[in-house]
């Protein structure tokens, strides 16, 4: 590391432990990870943090849907997002989670500063409470009516119908989206984080070139709607950190999700010899500090999080990173479509190095939101990748093994040239620093053009042929093999596994941005093998068709209740529905279940077969009413393990929930065992 690297700590948002990573969130790993691997090229000290977002109410019940335990839950989500991250060569240089010991600590420590200075006031209010589920709801758990437009099914705080924001005491007839009961009103004391007290302090750092223009402007209008204080609490039942001071109260997850990334650093800190966490965190620091997000989660980072740290005498951050959302094909992601694509059903199919490719084509500096159209993700990646820069490679290489004995010519052929493309070197470095990544791969497919011109002018494949020209083909070859060089140095921190077999074939040690300037002379190469396939359209319309049957696997196997939010996706064909096997039964027996709140344990009799089930009807029907009584049940469910027990299929019931849950009628003239038509 030279005199004057810079020392910077770059982290990306925090991804939500309760659900895969797919091809959104990948727009800003993928972003993040090319600034830090430029950096790193450039010799920078560039550390990468981030970890899993652990806590908050959609994980506490996605665990208790599945029936485990929320620290169970984490554990296999983190597996799965580490294996994501790494197989699309985002190169963390720790992932850690929020769950954690070093997170507790930084998240008393900023909380007790904060109260010690008077910036945490207490405050009872009144909110939503579902009194079968035992809980307060957050606003996205109340569903109901839109005040605006009439609209059914519309959740707590907006309309996806008119685009109504309203607060979900205004939603006609309210339920709770967990229970299906209506909810109480219920008063509780919350803690509050007075981002008022800060508004001088944030008004210059807002216009401090901390942020991009357009996000400044946005903040202009918060300010000018005044700053609210902040709730950071949260009542029991909740998967969190119990408030020190306060048994029976929890931080609210985006208190201590940000956090989280002091945490992550911390973790990396304790285990390697040259890092000390306060270099880079104490208020007078010369490290860079940056934060990448997407443009859903400015307020928490450009208002909430930089007054936290100060109220706490930790450094604020250099600058944040906002981009804009992924669409594809022009629409919001489907699963319906199959546009709702995992990065595991991407990495089932196709190879990472294209889609980082193709969101660099198309990011920049700003919050615009990008389109993955996938005609133009196959032309583009065959045009550019396979078209232009590989084959530089591929059309030099077997000149220089089979003439030359894999040796490089001692001296460049063409100097100007290769000048021209290190000098390009500058203003490339530029486009990357300032995020602006699909003007430098525009530079850079300038030069591939110009690079391939060369070889076109000058016909190696002629000369090959033509006895007493083996000094030029050589001189030629190897000149493209230099240009070859610099093209793929200036592609590296894009393309990190293209590079990466490029460096073997060339037998070069990993680029670095300086190195570039340098040519590869008398010097030999390795056998050529192909770096880098054509994408073919079959296996994008394979990914497109697994992204809807994932989505029909993952129904079954965990109903995901208001966390899905794709309201046409849910369609069953008839052959599909007719696979259904209803029949109706009589209950045997019906029992309490230890420690659940809605469930009754049932003995269903199917006419001699008897099945166990675990039905959520507690609310409507006491045990000893049941026994006799006829119902209808799913009968082919794959048996399903719960906290409690093996279900081993479904009741059907009818009714809005609470005490108004039907099952059939005792004389409906049915018998056990009948299928139901
Ligand atoms: N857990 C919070 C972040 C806490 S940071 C202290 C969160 N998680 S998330 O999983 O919903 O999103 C993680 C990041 O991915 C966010 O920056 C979010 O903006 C980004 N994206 C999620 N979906 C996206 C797209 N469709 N397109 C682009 N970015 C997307 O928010
Ligand atoms: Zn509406």
């Amino acid at each position: 590391m030279s005199q004057n690297a810079r020392k910077i700590l770059v982290t990306s948002a925090l991804p939500y432990a309760n659900g895969p990573i797919h091809i959104g969130h990948l727009v800003e790993y993928i972003q993040t990870d090319i600034w830090v691997r430029f950096q790193k090229m450039c010799g920078n000290q560039c550390i990468y943090v981030c970890a899993d977002d652990a806590h908050g109410t959609p994980i506490m019940l996605r665990a208790r849907q599945q029936g485990i335990e929320p620290e169970q839950l984490i554990d296999s989500v983190s597996t799965e997002h580490r294996a994501d991250f790494a197989e699309f060569n985002v190169a963390f240089d720790n992932y850690h989670s929020t769950h954690s010991e070093e997170n507790r600590f930084f998240a008393n420590t900023i909380y007790r500063r904060n109260r010690e200075k008077g910036h945490i006031s207490l405050r009872t209010i009144t909110q939503a409470y579902d009194p079968v589920e035992k809980m307060f709801l957050p606003d996205r758990f109340i569903k109901g009516q839109c005040p605006k437009c009439g609209a059914q099914d519309q959740y707590g705080d907006n309309c996806e119908v008119c685009g109504a924001s309203y607060s979900p005491s205004e939603l006609i007839n309210p339920v709770s989206a967990i229970s299906g009961v209506t909810p109480e009103q219920r008063e509780s004391e919350h803690h509050f984080f007075r981002l008022g007290d800060f508004e001088s302090m944030l008004k210059q750092w807002t216009r401090g070139g901390h942020l991009q223009n357009e996000v400044s402007n946005k903040l202009d209008e918060w300010f000018a709607a005044g700053l609210q204080e902040w709730d950071i609490s949260r009542d029991a039942p909740y998967f969190g950190f119990e408030i020190p001071d306060h048994p029976g109260k929890y931080f609210y997850v985006w208190m201590d999700a940000p956090i989280g990334y002091m945490a992550s650093f911390k973790n990396l800190c304790d285990r390697s010899d040259d890092l000390a966490f306060d270099d880079f965190w104490k208020p007078a620091s010369d490290a860079e500090l940056y934060h990448f997000i997407g443009k859903d989660i400015i307020y928490f980072h450009a208002l909430f999080w930089p007054a936290m740290l100060h109220g706490a005498d930790y450094r604020t951050p250099t600058a944040i990173f906002s981009h804009g959302f992924l669409t594809v094909n022009g629409l919001k992601m489907s699963k319906s479509r199959g546009t709702f694509i995992t990065a595991r059903s991407y990495l089932d199919h196709l190879n990472p190095e294209y889609l980082r490719y193709y969101f660099a084509a198309k990011l920049g500096s700003g919050v615009d939101d990008l389109d993955l159209n996938l005609d133009d993700f196959i032309a583009r990646v065959n045009a550019d990748l396979v078209g232009k820069v590989v084959n530089i490679a591929s059309r030099c290489a077997g000149f220089i093994h089979k003439q030359f004995g894999s040796r490089l010519a001692d001296e460049i052929a063409e100097p100007a040239l290769f000048a021209h493309f290190s000098a390009a070197g500058g203003a490339i470095a530029e486009l990357y620093e300032k995020r602006e990544f699909s003007r430098a791969v525009r530079e850079i497919m300038t030069l591939a053009d110009q690079a391939n011109q060369y070889i076109d002018d000058k016909k190696p494949w002629v000369m090959a042929k033509q006895a007493g020209r083996e000094t030029e083909l050589h001189a030629v070859c190897s000149m493209g093999l230099n240009l070859f060089r610099q093209l793929i140095g200036y592609l590296r921190p894009i393309l990190p596994a293209t590079a990466a077999l490029s460096e073997a074939f060339l037998r070069v040690e990993p680029l670095t941005w300086k190195a570039l300037a340098i040519p590869l002379t008398g010097h030999e190469i390795a056998k050529f093998k192909p770096l880098l396939t054509r994408v073919e359209r079959a296996q994008v319309d394979a990914m497109v068709e697994d992204s809807k049957e994932n989505l029909e696997a993952s129904r079954t196997a965990a109903p995901s209740g208001p966390l899905v939010d794709d309201p046409i996706s849910g369609n069953v064909e008839f052959p599909d529905f007719a696979k259904v096997d209803l029949r109706v039964v009589r209950i045997v027996a019906a029992e309490q279940v230890e420690g659940a709140d809605k469930l009754l344990q049932l003995t269903l009799d199917l006419g001699g077969e008897t099945r166990n089930v675990f039905a959520g009807i507690k609310s409507a029907y006491a045990p000893e009413s049941l026994p006799g009584r006829l119902t209808v049940m799913v009968a082919n469910l794959a048996p399903r393990k719960m906290r409690f027990g093996l279900s081993e299929g479904m009741v059907l019931a009818a009714g809005p929930g609470g005490k108004d849950i039907f099952l059939l009628s005792p004389d409906s003239g049915a018998e056990p065992g009948m299928r139901v038509k």
